[in-house]
């Protein structure tokens, strides 16, 4: 049943939210001053110029933002680049089909972020008149929107005092302030957010922001920090104290979990069988060479069987074609590619959103994971449309 055919009363009590812990730094007036101007001042000296930096397009900020949140600087250039072009206003991100919008952000991984920037281009769009609203308080109602991605905006597009934490942010911070705790811990947050919220008042807000994330990439690095060409070294709390090593502590990282998929490569007339995932989940609405997740030895026979029920027809394994492997951030993925024909050629199912048979040009089209084009090149590889 859905939530709306419930009888009011029903309705689920919204949680209420937790008060944030109280910070356990609070600044004193000097302290921020002996941050704030010398470190202005030293990126106005030293920043890199990327080509984000020198527009003052609230759209094209935003993508920046969006781009840079997991991947580094020299990865998101030609992609931003390159994304603009294509889709040169929240307008025309708005009207693009989701599938041009994940094919253009085809390589760049966390896909839910190309998703939540279509929403939200389109919210702008039908709430806001096609502009972003200027406000973090705002911004903060749009899709894929977090307290950082607000932040960043409202500073660097529009000038608004609010603050950003980030991971490099949090780094200086913990340093320059001695703020203690691990990463995630919600005091250690709570402190974080309040010291970024005391730093960011003043003249250039988004300037300052980026100073800081500038000198946390550059300068104030998680290893082998340059503290002898640190601008605000007098001020840190960390170096005088000789902890800079100690803080912040090094995150323990949860081992990534395995994830075996079976892969049907079923070719047919020089095309094979691609299917869009659900648009919940890992890879979710991208494009694949249909997928069952299987146990890591199950053999090949009971694999195609697996493949069969997702597609929802007969499958006949014909054979094995090799294994991919990917390390991705939370995921051991291996792929298993197993080579499958079938009385009947399925084009609806409802494991998929779609089934289409494509040629290899027009899969080059679709929005697809790194490592999915990597099991697409091995089965062409292997010769599958050669000979049908
Ligand atoms: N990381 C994410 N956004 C950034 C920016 N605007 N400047 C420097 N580093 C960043």
């Amino acid at each position: 049943m859905e939530d709306s055919a419930l009888p009011v009363a029903a309705a689920p009590a919204r949680r209420a939210k937790r008060a944030a812990p109280a910070p356990t730094v609070t600044p004193a007036p000097a302290h921020l001053a002996a941050v704030r101007g010398p470190l202005l001042g030293w990126y106005d000296r030293n920043k890199r110029d990327l080509p984000w930096r020198r527009t003052k397009d609230p759209y094209a900020i935003w993508l920046s933002e969006v781009m840079l949140q997991q991947t580094q600087v020299s990865t998101v250039i030609p992609y931003w680049e390159r994304f603009l072009t294509r889709f040169p206003t929240a307008l025309a991100l708005a009207a693009a089909p989701l599938d041009d919008v994940l094919a253009g952000w085809k390589g760049l991984g966390y896909y839910s972020r190309a998703r939540n920037l279509h929403r939200a281009a389109q919210e702008v769009v039908s709430r806001f008149g096609g502009r972003l609203p200027a406000t973090a308080e705002e911004l903060l109602t749009l899709p894929g929107f977090g307290r950082y991605t607000a932040g960043a905006v409202a500073s660097i597009a529009f000038g608004e005092e609010a603050p950003l934490v980030d991971g490099n942010v949090a780094r200086v911070l913990s340093r320059l302030f001695e703020v203690e705790g691990l990463p995630g811990d919600r005091e250690r947050e709570a402190t974080l957010w309040h010291l970024a919220t005391a730093l960011v008042k003043g003249e250039r807000p988004g300037d300052f922001n980026q100073a800081l994330m500038e000198h946390g990439a550059t300068v104030c690095r998680p290893e082998s920090p340059l503290c002898l060409l640190c601008p605000v070294r007098d001020a840190c709390l960390a170096f005088r104290k000789g902890r800079v090593d100690e803080l912040p502590p090094a995150k323990v990282r949860a081992t990534p979990k395995k994830l075996t998929l079976a892969l049907a490569v079923w070719p047919h007339a020089g095309t094979l069988l691609f299917a869009r995932r659900a648009d919940a989940g890992l890879f979710g609405g991208l494009w694949e060479l249909p997928a069952a997740e299987v146990d890591e030895d199950l053999p090949a026979p009971e694999a195609a069987t697996r493949l069969a029920a997702a597609l929802g027809t007969e499958v006949k394994l014909e054979g094995a074609l090799g294994t991919v492997k990917r390390q991705l951030t939370h995921r051991d993925l291996t792929l298993r590619l197993l080579r499958v024909s079938g009385p009947q050629r399925p084009t609806r199912t409802p494991a998929f959103q779609e089934l289409r048979w494509c040629t290899p040009d027009e899969a080059s089209a679709l929005g697809m994971s790194t490592a999915m084009q990597r099991a697409l090149d091995t089965a062409l590889a292997s010769g599958v449309l050669r000979g049908g």
